[in-house]
């Protein structure tokens, strides 16, 4: 249902409450209109590994999306902690568990909201892993091979090409489609395995006479947070290179103060580097007009990055702050925390327990 027959459903619950009764058609219509509303919402899906706790690219690629379409009335959201995606690479088994916990706490921080969105644990529903089994049947060995993000890990650490690292798209897939996801919120560096996932939706609509939708990036300004080192994106496993969302201002200042600069003033702005990094910061944590101004300061006068450091740090800060307080509240009440993701997975397992049995049953298998 759109925007404008919904708020004919508002109206008629607006004539409920102040005691008019509508008539019996009217009353029909919004209850049948409710029920319309649900099933028309477009579904959305993103996760985030165990990998402790949540830096300024999570959030501003991925976790700022999540929020927007929870608050969007057409969307109905699901997302959860991919700790599955998490045991590819060396990890310890004790800490995992707070590691998903981890980034529970942040997402809930950041206003994830579970009377908005089911959150839930991947782990916690094993039908993924079915369905993935089943998607790895219509995708070829040598198109995972091609992935750029195996071929990264396969040089980083070839001591540790295991099959779940192959195998990573494809349960990506069957987590997006198992909820027959139509938006999935991630930075760009997850674009090539979301093109994995479109491919699976067409092999198996026309293999089997399915009808999952292409899942498509929901882009947030943010999408691609290059690095404080100014190479490459600001990424977890690359020390240096993040803001946390739990850093404190001196923190946050003295990670700033490291980001390498030049002179300050030059005949063409840096597109790459320490300085393109500031700036891009700049223009999401104070705007567009504030960047500007900063680029025509470095074509003429200069730029001295030390104020401009020290000021990006408060601003940084300023948006972090409402968060941290909101995970210290949480982090005091863990078993709030824990029926969340058991309420989560109650609902996420329904779905996707729906879906396989589609899958099963247009596959042939009893
Ligand atoms: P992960 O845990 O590596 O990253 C989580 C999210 O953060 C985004 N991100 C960034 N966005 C912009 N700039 C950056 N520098 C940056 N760094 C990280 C990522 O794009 C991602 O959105 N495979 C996924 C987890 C996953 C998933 C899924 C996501 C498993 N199943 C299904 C969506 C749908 C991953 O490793 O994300």
């Amino acid at each position: 249902m759109n925007k404008s027959s919904m708020a004919q459903g508002d109206e008629g619950e607006e004539r409920w409450h102040h005691g008019i009764n509508p008539s019996f058609q009217e009353a029909d219509f919004f209850i049948f209109g409710k029920l319309i509303n649900n099933m028309q919402k477009k579904r959305v899906l993103s996760g985030i590994r165990a990998t402790g706790r949540l830096h300024l690219g999570n959030y501003l690629g991925a976790v700022k999306g999540m929020l927007a379409l929870q608050n969007d009335p057409d969307y109905e959201t699901y997302y959860m902690v991919a700790d599955l995606h998490s045991i590819n690479t060396p990890y310890e088994p004790k800490e995992l568990a707070k590691q998903t916990r981890e980034v529970i706490l942040d997402y809930l921080a950041a206003g994830i909201d579970p009377q908005k969105s089911t959150i839930f644990i991947q782990s916690q529903i094993s039908e993924h892993v079915e369905l993935s089994y089943l998607f790895s049947t219509v995708i070829s060995v040598a198109r995972t091979f091609h992935l750029p993000t195996y071929k990264e890990k396969v040089k980083l650490q070839p001591e540790n090409v295991n099959m779940a690292l192959l195998y990573y798209p494809i349960l990506m897939a069957a987590d997006i489609l198992i909820y027959k996801a139509n938006a999935v919120p991630v930075g760009d560096d997850q674009l090539p395995h979301l093109e994995i996932a479109r491919e699976v939706t067409r092999k198996m609509n026309s293999k089997y006479g399915l009808d999952f939708p292409e899942p498509e990036q929901f882009k947030t300004k943010g999408h691609k947070i290059p690095s404080l080192l100014g190479e490459g994106k600001m990424s977890k496993s690359v020390e240096g290179s993040y803001i946390n969302l739990t850093d404190d201002l001196k923190t946050i200042k003295e990670k700033l103060a490291k980001v390498p600069t030049d002179e300050g003033k030059g005949d063409k702005v840096p597109t790459r580097g320490g300085v393109a990094t500031l700036l891009s910061l700049v223009d999401l944590f104070e705007g567009e007009k504030r960047k500007e101004e900063y680029e025509k300061a470095y074509l003429n006068s200069g730029i001295h990055y030390k104020d401009l450091k020290e000021k990006l740090a408060e601003v940084i800060h300023e948006e972090l702050v409402p968060i941290q307080k909101k995970r210290s509240f949480f982090e005091k009440d863990m078993n709030k925390v824990d029926r969340i993701l058991v309420e989560g997975a109650e609902k996420a397992r329904k779905t996707a327990k729906t879906t396989l049995a589609e899958v099963r049953k247009a596959m042939g298998i009893a």
